[in-house]
């Protein structure tokens, strides 16, 4: 193999290994005080659990920089709509809230 072939594979597989995302810390809520004045760092760790648990049913997990906070606000809405077609009473009104909540606070924070 060619050293253009094995870097073209190496992208490709890194390109697929599942995303985690980062743990969320307290200079994160911080940053969202603005938007979310009541929000704890104990709220956003729940949002993180809930979002790795709902929402890597059909697809990995999507980082929370790859979309704008106003972009994760409908498509939450979207993909709880979609969970709930597959599985009624997979995610809640609230929990797709927390879902929300975290992924534009970790989009605010430039977290990838
Ligand atoms: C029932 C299966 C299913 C579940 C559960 C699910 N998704 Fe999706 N998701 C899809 C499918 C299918 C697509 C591609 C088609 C589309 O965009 O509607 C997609 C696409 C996406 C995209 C890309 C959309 C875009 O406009 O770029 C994002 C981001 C996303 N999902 C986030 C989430 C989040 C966040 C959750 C948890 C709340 C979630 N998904 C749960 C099926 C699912």
């Amino acid at each position: 193999m060619n050293k253009n072939k094995a870097l073209v594979l190496l992208l490709l597989l890194t390109g697929c290994m599942s995303y985690q995302p980062t743990t969320p810390v307290e200079a994160d809520i911080e940053r969202v005080k603005s938007v979310y004045p009541t929000y704890t760092l104990e709220q956003l760790k729940e949002g993180k659990a809930l979002y790795e648990s709902k929402c890597s049913d059909c697809h990995g997990l999507k980082r929370p920089g790859g979309h704008s906070p106003d972009q994760w606000q409908k498509i939450v809405p979207r993909m709880t709509a979609k969970a709930n077609k597959k599985s009624p009473g997979q995610i809640t009104p609230e929990q797709s809230e927390q879902i929300v909540k975290f992924l534009v606070t970790m989009s605010l924070a430039g977290k990838s």
